[in-house]
């Protein structure tokens, strides 16, 4: 299983080093998934982790330095040896406005430096209202231009409507999804969208799914580790 927190625009630095030392302690003497945690860029810092913990970055901008303005790039990535990336998630798409196209030219720029790329894709009430097949066409229209190949990616199915909502979708909803995809695409495939304590166990053993990307339920440390314990077993 892959269990990953997706801090959003909460916690600080010092609650970030609270949670992050708490999750690495417990990984310590606890056998357990691959784990990430996205913190604010403000957060990010050098800790020294377990082999299974990663830290990654919510976002970057497809350069080395430069002006852009509240943007990071790698050099300040870099700096704590960030290697994996969040690309596409749905409220960069939707609330910040990302296009598509600046979607796929950050993805080709860290693909080809090697980061692990956690690439979200997910549709709209709207969308999801018109059905399975227009819901499957507009996912996939997400992954125009994306290499799908790329070894070192992990997609994440998540879907609008879900997110921050308290609405889980229903297994059938996942599963229908994430056979699809899994079809056409060999890479490991997330579920996220207001999984918590009391789902994650049910959602993870779903055929097809390999994890999960957790936003509220995960900001809370002992819930966070919680669900680390609950999901160590699922293959
Ligand atoms: P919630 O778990 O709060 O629905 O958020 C999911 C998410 O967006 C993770 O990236």
């Amino acid at each position: 299983m892959i269990i990953a927190s997706n801090f959003k625009t909460n916690h600080t630095r010092s609650s970030t080093k609270d949670f992050v030392g708490a999750v690495n302690e417990y990984l310590k003497s606890n056998r357990s998934s691959e784990v990430y945690v996205f913190p604010t860029a403000t957060s990010l810092d050098n800790f020294d982790l377990q082999d299974n913990l990663h830290l990654g970055a919510q976002n970057a901008y497809p350069t080395i330095s430069g002006s852009f303005t509240g943007e990071i790039g790698t050099s300040q990535l870099d700096e704590f040896n960030i290697k994996t990336i969040l690309i596409g998630h749905s409220e960069r798409r939707h609330v910040l406005n990302e296009s598509n196209e600046s979607i796929v030219s950050k993805y080709k720029y860290y693909m080809e430096l090697g980061y692990k790329i956690i690439y979200c894709i997910g549709e709209p009430l709207e969308v999801k209202n018109q059905g399975l097949e227009k819901t499957l066409e507009y996912v996939y229209s997400q992954l125009d231009g994306i290499d799908t190949t790329y070894d070192n990616l992990i997609l994440a199915y998540e879907p609008v409507w879900a997110i921050g909502t308290g609405v889980t979708a229903t297994n059938d909803d996942i599963i229908n999804i994430h056979n699809a995809i899994k079809k056409d695409i060999d890479r490991p495939l997330l579920y996220g969208g207001s999984v918590k304590l009391s789902n994650v166990v049910e959602i993870c053993s779903l055929e097809n799914v390999d994890g999960a990307l957790i936003g509220t339920a995960s900001w809370n440390k002992d819930d966070f580790i919680q669900i680390i314990e609950l999901t160590k077993d699922i293959k």
